[in-house]
């Protein structure tokens, strides 16, 4: 798995998405809180762009009306008809095994993990990273 610097962590802070293209592959980074997580940013319904869409959480019921909420900011609608993917995973909310956009490894790290894979950095790190 080959990492690639896709932006700088201050370019997408918490709540924030950022549309980017790393080896030709239009990626869209969103940071829920501190977490990154990076799907591929085409609809797998027409290739609306999940990076337009709105961040929503989860609304469940187990009975008519008696809703809860949670999740908040894990899931991205998409703008053109609406379809919803949860960010951690890829998958569609309404047919997570058939529908899903892929989903990539994104971390925060430093360059000099890009450099010298064998040593492990543990300083803070200032860049998100995509695995590819
Ligand atoms: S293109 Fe995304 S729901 Fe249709």
């Amino acid at each position: 798995m080959a990492k690639h610097i896709a932006a700088k962590v201050m370019d997408i802070p918490p709540g924030e998405r950022l549309s980017v293209e790393v080896q030709g592959r239009k990626i869209v980074i969103f940071n829920v809180a501190g977490e990154y997580f990076g799907l591929r940013d085409a609809c797998p319904h027409m290739g609306g762009l999940l990076s337009e869409g709105v961040v929503i959480g989860l609304v469940e019921a187990d009975r008519p009306g008696c809703y809860s909420y949670s999740r908040g900011g894990e899931i991205v609608r998409c703008p053109w008809h609406g379809w919803e993917f949860d960010l951690r995973t890829g998958k569609s909310r309404f047919d997570p095994n058939r529908w899903k956009t892929h989903s990539y490894d994104i971390e925060v790290g430093d360059v000099q993990q890009l450099e010298v894979e064998t040593v492990d950095v543990t300083t803070e790190g200032e860049f998100v990273i995509v695995n590819l």
